[in-house]
């Protein structure tokens, strides 16, 4: 199997390599990057913070708004402060391991994540632990890619533990091609509200490749996979539209995304969307 795991170290003096790393499909992992909590911080890794049923609390970085969290006044304040730390830490490492990068990019969603990743009960469609790329329904990307940071805090040792299939996107999205149908739509979507954009061909093949991986028992059991364990204070970046992952277990972690647009890109030819559009011969945006 093909190694998917580039070790890295902001001090490394390869580490202008790390970015071909990231656009040929490997996740590029800082096993001692941590991500310092202040004294007090701690109280927040716990699911308590949540509200109703989220998996994670979200956090808007261009405005300082948080969802997913029950938490208000003083203690919403607090915890707000450390998921903008942790945004800030995080363009600062893709600062130093992709600054051709930084002219282009496009911040995104924080996420605080202190829930396990074992217990949530969801559909198949909803199951980060089954192999996916992905996809958001209501957030057409366009074509452009999802770039993520991780960062593992978990206080007690505990790693997260990923898996990540040994296909590449273009074999496994050549694999599905047979079933995929290019469905656009006119912008009717955005215009209801559904979407923050219109949906393209390509979001719509996304979509089907997100959805066929998950639903896909057979294909789930049979894929040959790779078992990655993210130990705590270890951060990790990945183009989760390309790199088929699943996340099997782990606790308390913080994630940020970013859009890159593809002239961002040193290669765009190694963007799912010009994959794509190699296997199925039509522009797709
Ligand atoms: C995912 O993107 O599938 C989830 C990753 C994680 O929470 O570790
Ligand atoms: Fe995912």
């Amino acid at each position: 199997m093909e190694p998917r795991l580039t070790l890295a170290g902001l001090d490394d003096p390869r580490l202008s390599e790390a970015v071909g790393a990231l656009e040929r499909g490997r996740i590029v992992m800082f096993p001692s990057l941590p991500f310092a909590l202040q004294r007090g911080e701690e109280a927040f890794l716990t699911t308590e913070v949540f509200s109703g049923k989220s998996k994670n609390v979200s956090f808007d970085p261009h405005t300082g708004k948080t969802g997913g969290t029950k938490l208000e006044g003083e203690n919403l304040a607090r915890m707000a402060a450390m998921i903008a730390r942790y945004s800030a830490f995080a363009q600062d490492v893709i600062g130093r391991v992709a600054p051709g990068y930084v002219p282009h990019l496009d911040l995104r969603r924080t996420s605080f994540r202190p829930g396990p990743v074992d217990t949530r009960v969801m559909s198949k469609r909803k199951d980060d632990r089954r192999l996916h790329v992905d996809a958001f329904p209501s957030n057409p990307n366009q074509g452009r890619r999802i770039l993520r940071v991780f960062t593992n805090v978990h206080p007690a040792g505990l790693e997260r533990v990923w898996e990540i299939a040994n296909d590449d996107f273009e074999t496994y999205a050549a694999k599905m091609a047979k079933g995929l149908k290019p469905r656009p739509d006119s912008g009717w979507r955005r215009a209801l509200g559904l979407t923050k954009g219109r949906r393209t061909a390509y979001d719509s093949l996304m979509l089907q490749l997100h959805d066929n991986a998950k639903l896909d028992d057979a294909w789930q059991a049979a894929e040959p996979k790779m078992r990655l364990g993210f130990p705590p204070g270890a951060t990790w970046l990945v183009y989760t539209d390309g790199v088929l992952h699943a996340a099997l277990s782990g606790q308390h972690a913080f994630e940020q995304t970013f859009y890159l647009p593809l002239e961002g890109m040193v290669e765009a030819s190694r963007a799912p969307v010009r994959a794509l559009e190699r296997l199925t011969g039509q522009p797709l945006l």
